[in-house]
């Protein structure tokens, strides 16, 4: 074989090689196999927005998880928040908002004597832990046209601690939610991380495997 035969076979593996490889990036980019959508929008070397990152994390953690730890004294303190427009006292006069005595486990629109908003009083259901801790995180996210005007509160202690206190002030408090076998939350934002330096080599392997094969091939 002369040297401009050889040059020609060379050229060919090489222009198949990178064919394939621009190939298998291209689908791997289009079909991301074996990665959920959650990491879909995680490029590599972006970080995440450390809001969405920190939310993600927190909302992966149930509220029981903080409920565990909770203070009802410090949830005390939180609730000059809400005490602009509601009494927690036993049959407390009714401010903007309606009284919050015996709030947990309570029917959503309580006090029938309260002029509620039409999606507050259609919503149904009761306060419960994580309802409760919805709310309390973004009213206009959970119950959307209500007329309470809150922005929320973003931190999971902080609400739990609120929630302690809502408990307390009641006839009958509701018993603690189990706290379910998660880590804490600190590691709950690992796995996220991980997930995604994992995908970098991932696609790696992809681009170099099928790339030998038809490069083989071509030699014949
Ligand atoms: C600016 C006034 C205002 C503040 C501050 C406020 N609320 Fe309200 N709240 C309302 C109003 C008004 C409603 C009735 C909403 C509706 O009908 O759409 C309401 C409704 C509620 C309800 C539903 C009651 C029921 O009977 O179903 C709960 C629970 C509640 N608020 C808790 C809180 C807590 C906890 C805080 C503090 C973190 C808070 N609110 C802060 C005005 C307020």
């Amino acid at each position: 074989m002369d040297s401009y035969e050889w040059n020609k076979i060379i050229g060919w593996v090489l222009a198949a090689a990178i064919a394939v490889l621009g190939l298998s990036i291209l689908t791997g980019f289009v079909y991301s196999p074996g990665h959920s959508e959650t990491k879909g929008y995680i490029v590599e070397g972006v970080e995440v927005e450390a809001d969405a990152g920190g939310a993600g994390a927190e909302a992966a953690q149930p509220i029981a998880a903080f409920l565990a730890t909770a203070n009802p004294a410090k949830g005390e303190a939180q609730f000059k928040k809400c005490a602009a427009c509601h009494t927690i006292t036993k049959g407390g006069a009714t401010g903007q908002g309606p009284n919050l005595y015996g709030i947990l486990g309570a029917k959503v629109a309580h006090i029938a004597s309260f002029a509620y908003s039409d999606a507050v009083k259609g919503h149904g259901g009761n306060w419960g832990w994580d309802e409760l801790s919805h709310w309390i995180e973004s009213p206009r996210k959970y119950i959307p046209g209500n007329k309470m005007s809150f922005a929320g509160i973003s931190k999971p202690q902080d609400r739990a601690d609120l929630l302690a206190y809502l408990n307390s002030q009641s006839d009958s408090p509701l018993p603690l939610p189990a706290v379910p076998a998660v880590a804490e939350a600190p590691a709950a934002e690992a796995p996220a991380d991980a997930a995604a330096s994992d995908a970098a080599p991932a696609a790696g392997e992809q681009a170099a495997a099928p790339a030998e094969a038809p490069a083989e091939a071509a030699t014949h």
